[in-house]
């Protein structure tokens, strides 16, 4: 089985879960608030930014697999929505940071994660539609986070998944796809733990 199988397969019921968020769940519903969107990108950016920061330690390795790491960053999307949504530059920097990110200190957790964080351009075609026509986003302007790579959305997964496929296929050991596969449930579990929990109604 190639890695983004395992992958896909090995976090389902993750995915699932995540879904069932109550604040990713009020983000699909009739229900929602540019408050709540706001809040949401705001911890959004708190768990992009350390770990994105974390990945981009293993740009000489993303070269080798032949990915623009760069090309994928989400932070400076996130940045864009807050600060059209108005939030100032100042109060971008005080927002707090996920104390609990995922460990990266492989290659073999960096694709893991980064896995997880290209997963979501999927679910944001879905979603920046949803955001579109609930709140009147403008989604080039005030969801670019979600609406990411717009019409190469299904492009930019299927390089990745090239990519990614044929880099495990000839440097990952089976303790290396073991140890991929829990980074990827490790970032599904703590974003979800991030969001929290609590009852919205
Ligand atoms: C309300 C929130 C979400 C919805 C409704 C949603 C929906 C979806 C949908 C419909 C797909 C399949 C797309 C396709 O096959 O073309 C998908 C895939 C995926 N999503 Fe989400 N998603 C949500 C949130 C997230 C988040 C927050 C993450 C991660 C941070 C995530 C990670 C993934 C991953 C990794 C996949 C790829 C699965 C595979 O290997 O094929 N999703 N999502």
């Amino acid at each position: 089985m190639n890695a983004m199988t395992a992958l896909k397969i090995a976090t389902q019921t993750h995915h699932s879960l995540l879904e069932a968020n109550p604040h990713l769940h009020r983000l699909m519903s009739d229900r929602l608030t540019r408050t709540d969107y706001v809040w949401l990108l705001s911890r959004m950016y708190g768990f992009y930014v350390p770990l994105e920061a974390r990945l981009s330690q293993f740009e000489p390795l993303w070269q080798q697999c032949g990915l623009d790491f760069n090309r994928r960053r989400k932070v400076p999307l996130l940045e864009q929505d807050l600060l059209a949504s108005g939030l100032t530059a100042a109060a971008l920097e005080q927002l707090p940071h996920c104390p609990s990110i995922p460990l990266v200190q492989s290659f073999a957790q960096a694709v893991g994660v980064l896995y997880v964080l290209e997963g979501a351009t999927l679910g944001g075609q879905m979603i920046s539609r949803h955001l579109a026509l609930q709140l009147g986003l403008r989604l080039e302007r005030e969801a670019t986070f979600f609406s990411s790579y717009r019409s190469e959305t299904g492009s930019m997964w299927r390089q990745l998944s090239v990519q990614i496929n044929s880099y495990a296929e000839t440097a990952f050991s089976h303790t290396d796809m073991a140890t991929m596969i829990l980074s990827a449930q490790a970032t599904f579990q703590t974003l979800d733990d991030w969001l929290g929990h609590n009852d919205l109604n």
